[in-house]
């Protein structure tokens, strides 16, 4: 079985949006990807049918209660979580990171030391180091190898010993797409008794994620980077989200996840969410249970998408002047999502992705807030990167629009120095 990307395409009306004759291509999903109608109709009809307060006798209220609940059973199928009480929705990652980090802080004492990696983003580094800050905990980091654009997993053995309480580490870089191997950070980690807490916002989109199977305490992800709405998710071990100092109001649940999830909720967003899941489990039938289809569908999108980044690879490293920051080898493919990074001499990421605009391609430069391996590879300075991600609906035709307008940047700037 393959992906039909025709079929897919249809699902996504932004796909279809063309602006003055040319037509929208998005190479921006990194930053957020589109949402199929079947999500756009969910956060409607809640909002139709469902707009109440939770618990109350009344159908809104019930329709409401339904809806949370749904949103809930999705997720935990999507990261093959134990049970949906271990699912935790808040506003979006950076915010559950925050939030999550204070109470755990409450089992920490002075001293007690946090490793996080240089190949993260900030969202996963500086909530640590506030509360290092906060509570004179110390921060240590796993090197960034800026030639394999891997985590140096010997040095990170080295940093491990009894004091170490946590180990923060992206499941997939959202700047150099380089894949960490987490059941071997886990299997180090808690050998140490240390947690492992996982930030998943790039993995989600890409790989089929299963907390049990990777063996880390927390992971965290961002529904608005698999097709859904704005919204964040946070999945952690039962025992230990119910052993954590819940920072809730008094008549809020003692019970999870009521007791993490601060406030209203935003039910149309989880209604969203829902419909996200469902649509990626429908791109593998419908005969099986959702989590089977889920786990045959991120096969499915995992190759598509090797295929492509492959391709886009190859055509990008012959470009004169262009330089990809990460893994380009094709054997050593598998270990990276199809998000791509590069710099070209002569020519600022910012120039290229206005370039890129002035063709309607979206992509952004910068740092994309992942500062930490900008830093390491000493691109920070200098304007960052320009990075272009792939997902299940991007396709060939996508990658001819982006070389095309890169070779004619490079043909450019190869007349300017020769004039
Ligand atoms: C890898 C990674 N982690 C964390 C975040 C932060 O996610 P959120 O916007 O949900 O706070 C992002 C957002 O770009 C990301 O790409």
């Amino acid at each position: 079985m393959q992906l039909d990307t025709t079929q897919i395409r249809k699902h996504f009306s932004a796909l279809a949006l063309h602006d003055d004759g040319r037509r929208r291509i998005y190479l921006d999903n990194p930053a957020g990807t589109q949402v199929p109608e079947s999500v756009i109709d969910a956060i409607g009809d809640c909002l139709r049918h469902a707009n109440a307060n939770l618990g109350g006798p009344f159908n809104s209220s019930i329709a409401a209660d339904d809806i949370v609940k749904s949103a809930h059973l999705a997720m935990a199928d999507l990261l093959n979580a134990p049970s949906p009480a271990e699912i935790v929705f808040g506003a979006n990652m950076t915010s559950l990171t925050f939030q999550i980090s204070r109470a755990l802080g409450g089992q920490l004492n002075p001293g007690d030391e946090i490793i996080v990696s240089e190949l993260d983003h900030d969202a996963n580094v500086t909530p640590w180091a506030l509360l290092a800050r906060d509570l004179e905990l110390v921060v240590k980091k796993i090197r960034l190898d800026t030639d394999s654009f891997t985590l140096d997993y010997e040095q990170f053995d080295d940093l491990l010993n009894d004091r170490t309480r946590l180990v923060c580490v992206g499941h997939a870089s959202n700047l150099l797409g380089t894949i960490n191997d987490i059941p071997r950070i886990c299997t180090a980690a808690h050998k140490y008794g240390a947690l492992v807490f996982v930030d998943g916002v790039h993995s989600v989109p890409h790989l089929s994620i299963d907390v049990q199977s990777l063996g880390c305490d927390f992971l965290v992800c961002s529904p608005y980077k698999f097709f859904g709405p704005h919204q964040g998710v946070l999945w952690g071990r039962k025992a230990l989200l119910e052993s954590l100092d819940a920072y809730k109001l008094v008549p809020a649940p003692d019970t999870l996840p009521g007791r993490f999830e601060t406030g209203t909720q935003n039910h149309e967003a989880m209604a969203g969410v829902t419909a996200a899941v469902d649509y990626l489990a429908s791109l593998a039938g419908e005969s099986e249970p959702r989590r089977k289809r889920l786990e045959q569908a991120l096969e499915l999108i995992r190759e598509y998408e090797h295929q492509l980044c492959r391709a886009l690879i190859e055509r990008l490293t012959v470009i004169e002047g262009l330089t990809v920051h990460g893994i380009t080898a094709a054997s050593e493919l598998s270990h990276r999502a199809p998000t791509v990074s590069f710099t070209m001499r002569g020519v600022h990421p910012a120039t290229i992705a206005k370039t890129l605009a002035q063709n309607n391609i979206f992509a952004w430069s910068g740092h994309s807030y992942a500062v930490e391996p900008c830093k390491a590879l000493g691109l920070l300075d200098s304007g960052g990167v320009l990075r272009v991600g792939l997902v299940h609906y991007n396709t060939a035709e996508d990658v001819d629009a982006l070389i095309d307008v890169l070779q004619q940047i490079a043909a450019e700037e190869q007349d300017r120095l020769s004039a």
